[in-house]
């Protein structure tokens, strides 16, 4: 998906995917600061501006969150805005899938300044990336390292079984054209020195959310793979991708805090949050194809938007 989407305005909930008539001017993402060393399928910084928009109302309200929680974190360009912003007091990222993992243990806990030096050291020729695809991993930092080639030479980011290589790539330059180095070690380095503020889980999101119910000053930000109402979008995009939607919609309902939910505009999700009692607002972007699209936030309480 590219980081591009059109503000500022947002449509009331819409009754069905066809009726989403979405207005507003379009915000190029390269506006909004990149702190993730991924380049993630589905990946959410077009959302910065909404989620500042949030957590800044929630303050206003005294209801600044302690904590907040990603259960689907992925790349976690969310998580990573807000800890780098200060948007709450401290911010939990979850994720199952146990490569992208690698990545966050190791920036988070392990030797992330190893693995920001390997990236600078290593040169992109098609022997070694084939190489380092095919080694099998001996340490976690290698693991992290291996992850992150696979993210940067596999189309579009893909890091799900079956992706395969880039072939022109930008300007021509084939596999190892979204290689930067530089910029993937500074993004770590920039990580590394506000770890404190961060804490990573591998597992379940969904079930490790369940122990957080009770707690009214913690903020949700849930953005699964899109595979609802059978869905395929997200499965070809992660390794992980099966999940209980409606479980997932049940837990939003019974959370004290506040959440936010992104997904895809289908009909099943409308159904899902009508269920549930939740507001609906479509919001459009562009595809990598510059293809319309619209995606949805899924709330409790979506008054803010309107401020
Ligand atoms: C849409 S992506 C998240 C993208 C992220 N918001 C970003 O900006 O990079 C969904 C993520 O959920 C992960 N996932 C799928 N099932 C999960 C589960 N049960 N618990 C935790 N993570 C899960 C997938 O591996 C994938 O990384």
């Amino acid at each position: 998906m590219e980081q591009l989407a059109l503000f500022p305005q947002l449509d009331k909930d819409v009754a069905s995917p066809s009726q989403s008539n979405v207005i507003g001017g379009i915000v190029n993402v390269a506006t909004v600061p990149q702190h993730s060393p991924f380049r993630y399928p589905g990946g959410k910084t077009w959302l910065a501006p909404r989620m500042r928009q949030w957590l800044r109302w929630l303050g206003r309200q005294d209801k600044r969150p302690t904590e907040f929680i990603e259960p689907f974190a992925g790349g976690g360009s969310m998580s990573l805005l807000v800890a780098f912003e200060r948007l709450a007091g401290h911010v939990t990222m979850i994720e199952l899938d146990p490569e992208v993992a690698a990545v966050w243990h190791t920036v988070l806990e392990g030797d992330g300044t190893l693995l920001a030096q390997d990236i600078l050291c290593f040169t992109p020729t098609p022997a070694a990336i084939a190489k380092t695809l095919t080694m099998p991993p001996t340490t976690l930092e290698a693991r992290a390292f291996q992850t992150i080639v696979r993210n940067r030479v596999q189309r579009g980011g893909i890091l799900a079984p079956g992706a395969g290589l880039i072939k022109q790539g930008e300007a021509g330059r084939g596999v190892a054209s979204r290689w930067y180095p530089e910029t993937l070690k500074r993004r770590i380095l920039d990580i590394i020195a506000i770890r404190e503020r961060i804490t990573f889980i591998e597992g379940d999101g969904l079930r490790i959310a369940k122990q957080y119910v009770h707690r009214d000053d913690v903020a949700f930000f849930f953005d699964p793979p899109y595979t609802a109402a059978g869905k395929k979008a997200g499965s070809r995009l992660y390794s992980c991708s099966e999940l209980d939607h409606e479980a997932l919609f049940a837990l939003a309902g019974e959370l004290h805090g506040d959440f936010l939910m992104t997904y895809d505009n289908a009909e099943g999700v409308h159904e899902l949050a009508r269920k549930h009692h939740f507001e609906v607002r479509a919001i459009a972007m562009k595809n990598t194809h510059h293809a319309k699209m619209s995606e949805l936030l899924i709330g409790r309480d979506l008054r803010w938007l309107d401020e």
